[in-house]
């Protein structure tokens, strides 16, 4: 198994590319299986989470074509992929497939009102908290649809199609908004999602479903309204910048000290945790091309937070900022909200010498002077960068395993940091 090995210590000075959004690519990609014509996404990332969803898809029916890349093209340029969903072929999500990512599940909406059936596995256990899909089948079945739980799988049927309906959400959720929205663009009527989530990924999804001849209006504020239409048709979208990429290598940059541009970052996709940084005393610019991130050698001041939905900071950042947090000179409190038992990270940046204390939802941080390097483990996918993070300023060598978590979600992570003098390597086998 892959692992990543990190001597700290090292300023980090350069340009970091940013890649297009892991989490507006799986939903944009499942959008696919709502035409039969074929969708062309651009700025797709190279991730595993891409190449499995591809996988998924394909067992549905959808053909899948990865453009090859164009003279002259950056070797930074996000990958080009066709989807073609002519016919569908099998309605069913398996298991083996759905419980290795639990977006995979998102594909019962578009199936449910493109052909009127679906049978989806239920995801299963998640190492960060419970993550139940009731507010996907409320959505669904006031939708108009049928569903039955058998055999761990969720069966989902709309033999006269979806009828538009009103949708509100007890709590704010990215995953069942996708859902709902994608659903609702093929059903009869009008649909108004309440309590949407405004998250710039589900920004990115309407604009891509309106480009196929959707109607949705509202989609980034808490009310999205959607006409639905009696079919969509092929489009070309390029995928926004990832926003968690781009607060992660800003917390290194940070982190590690020194100067690093983050290039075609957009600075209002992430301006809380943007806001953060500047008041713990790090330097935050926008440039032409995207962000620059400076800190010379003074101290970090420590910071109070709790994670929010959008536009509050973001649960995906809150272990990147932990580990930053472990340098400030003072306490700083995090509190997670969102995601029970996404603390994981805690017991790892420990073995590096870190001081947290876990209350609850709350964790105080202690800055210490230093890290020391260590063998680590990565538990998750925003655990384990929050363990480079730390090991880029960690005194000595830290070597982080399972690293398998990492490629799930940045693509080149080592190859990025390498380019701005960071003494990073992957270790295969
Ligand atoms: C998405 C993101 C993930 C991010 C999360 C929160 C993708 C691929 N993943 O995950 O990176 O951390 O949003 O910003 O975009 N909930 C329920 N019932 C449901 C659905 C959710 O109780 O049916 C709860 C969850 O357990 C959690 C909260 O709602 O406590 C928010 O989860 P949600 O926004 O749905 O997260 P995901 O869409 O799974």
């Amino acid at each position: 198994m892959d692992r990543i090995r990190i001597r700290g210590g090292r300023a980090l000075k350069g340009e970091i590319p940013i890649s297009g959004a892991k989490n507006a690519t799986l939903p944009l990609m499942i959008a696919s299986l709502l035409t039969e014509d074929t969708l062309v996404l651009d700025n797709v990332p190279q991730l595993a989470d891409v190449t499995l969803l591809q996988r998924i898809l394909g067992n549905h029916g959808v053909d899948v074509m990865l453009s090859g890349k164009r003279p002259g093209e950056s070797e930074h340029a996000g990958q080009t992929v066709q989807l073609s969903a002519k016919n569908i072929v099998d309605t069913t999500a398996p298991y083996h497939l759905v419980s290795k990512m639990r977006a995979s599940f998102w594909v019962i909406g578009p199936l449910l009102a493109r052909v009127g059936q679906a049978r989806v596995s239920l995801p299963g256990g998640c190492a960060i908290g419970t993550r139940p899909v009731d507010f996907h089948l409320a959505a669904l079945k006031m939708l108009g649809a049928a569903i039955e739980i058998e055999g761990g799988f969720v069966i989902a049927s709309a033999r006269e199609g979806l009828r538009g309906a009103r949708i509100p959400f007890p709590k704010v959720s990215v995953g069942a908004t996708h859902t709902a929205m994608l659903a609702a663009s093929l059903a009869r009527g009008e649909s108004v999602i309440e309590n949407a989530a405004r998250e710039p990924e589900i920004v990115d999804v309407a604009a891509c479903l309106e480009k196929m001849g959707a109607k949705i209006s509202g989609a980034g504020t808490g009310t999205i309204r959607i006409e639905g239409v009696e079919r969509l048709h092929g489009a070309r979208h390029a995928v926004l910048p990832d926003r968690i990429e781009t607060g992660t290598y800003a917390m290194a940059a940070a982190m590690a000290g020194g100067d690093v541009e983050l290039l075609g970052a957009r600075p209002e996709l992430l301006e809380a945790p943007l806001e953060l940084l500047a008041r713990a005393g790090v330097e935050v610019t926008r440039t032409n091309a995207g962000i620059r991130i400076r800190r010379d050698g003074a101290g970090l001041l420590p910071v109070e937070i709790a994670t929010a939905p959008f536009p509050g900071f973001p649960t995906d950042l809150q272990a990147q900022l932990m580990a930053l947090m472990t340098r400030a000179r003072g306490t700083s409190r995090i509190t997670e909200t969102i995601f029970e038992n996404r603390f994981m990270h805690v017991q790892e940046l420990a073995r590096l010498g870190a001081r947290i204390h876990l209350d609850g939802e709350t964790a105080t941080v202690e800055g210490v002077e230093r890290l020391k390097g260590a063998p680590v483990m990565a538990t998750d996918l925003r655990a384990s960068v929050s363990l480079v993070i730390a090991g880029l300023a960690a005194e000595g060598e830290t070597v982080v395993h399972r690293v398998y978590h990492l490629d799930r979600g940045f693509e080149r992570l080592e190859q990025k940091l390498a380019r701005c003098g960071a003494a990073i390597e992957r270790v295969t086998g």
